[in-house]
């Protein structure tokens, strides 16, 4: 059967992408932040997966105010990098896995979470730019991500946005869903996004260091406790595009001590744990957890 054998977490500040994209990786302004995944793109070839559960957040790309869905699972061969307005960034084209991704749609339906299915969806920043932290660059002609990636897009862009309690449940439902699949594949899950900042209004600017490392910590330690805090507590202490975060407790609620909302086996190892500001407008929060 297919196992989940890691949970990746990271922020994904567009910034980010165009500096690995335009050389400036080496720049003293990038250098401490790209130095932070040093650790991570070793991790991720000593622990190649066959597919990636990639839990984020399409920033008004592939859908608009004309259709919002909650949580949408791409369930395409194929999921071509977005144009944001400065053409779709050089690197390959994500290949999906339709048929753990449909084996996953009809199950976590059936445990009754509403998924929207997507057979035709371009990615932006929110997927590619962790994909290029945690693998490195690219030449995008001869070169291609390390495996299947299974887009999964959480609204929290226009409200109302889920809470991360329903986060942290549908993170249960998927693993479900995974462990349920017949074959013996190894699965990731990333959670990404945040951590704390707010691009818009009187409060744009805004980073809370000692929120976001408090956070994080009951994230890893005690995440039933996370998942039980409420929205307005992420947009108060985090910002408004803090709430990217809830992102996060899909991938946490998805690892092996989680069982029917309760601590049931041991706490997944802490492999990498890494925290920078600035990154363009946004404290960038990253952590490896491996199930035990
Ligand atoms: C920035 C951060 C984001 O999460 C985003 O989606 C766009 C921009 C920023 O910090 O500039
Ligand atoms: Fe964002």
């Amino acid at each position: 059967m297919a196992k989940i054998t890691a949970s990746v977490y990271t922020s994904h500040v567009p910034a980010i992408g165009a500096a690995m994209d335009l050389g400036k990786t080496h720049e003293d302004y990038w250098k401490p932040l790209f130095a932070g995944y040093d650790f991570s793109k070793q991790w991720m070839k000593d622990n190649k997966p066959d597919v990636i559960f990639l839990v984020y957040n399409d920033h008004a790309t592939a859908f608009s105010l004309d259709m919002i869905p909650t949580f949408a699972i791409g369930t395409a061969a194929q999921f071509t990098p977005a144009d944001e307005g400065w053409g779709p960034r050089p690197v390959p084209m994500v290949q999906g896995h339709p048929e753990l991704a449909s084996h996953i749609a009809q199950s976590v339906i059936q445990q009754d979470f509403d998924l929207t299915i997507v057979n035709k969806m371009d990615v932006d920043h929110g997927l590619t730019v962790p994909l290029s932290l945690m693998c490195g660059e690219h030449d995008p002609v001869k070169s291609a991500w390390p495996c299947p990636v299974i887009p999964f897009a959480v609204n929290v862009v226009q409200y109302p946005v889920p809470s991360g309690q329903r986060c942290f449940n549908l993170g249960q439902a998927i693993r479900k869903a995974i462990e349920s699949y017949d074959e013996d594949i190894k699965v990731q899950i990333w959670g990404t996004g945040g951590m704390s900042h707010q691009l818009q209004g009187a409060r744009a600017g805004l980073i809370n260091r000692e929120w976001d490392n408090a956070w994080l910590d009951q994230l890893i330690n005690d995440p039933l406790a996370c998942a039980n805090r409420p929205h307005m507590d992420y947009v108060r202490e985090a910002g408004s595009e803090g709430i990217e975060l809830v992102m996060w407790l899909i991938a946490r609620g998805a690892m092996s001590d989680i069982q029917d909302g309760k601590v049931t086996g041991p706490a997944p190892k802490l492999a990498h744990r890494f925290y920078h500001v600035p990154a363009s407008n946004t404290a960038v929060g990253h952590a490896i957890l491996e199930n035990a």
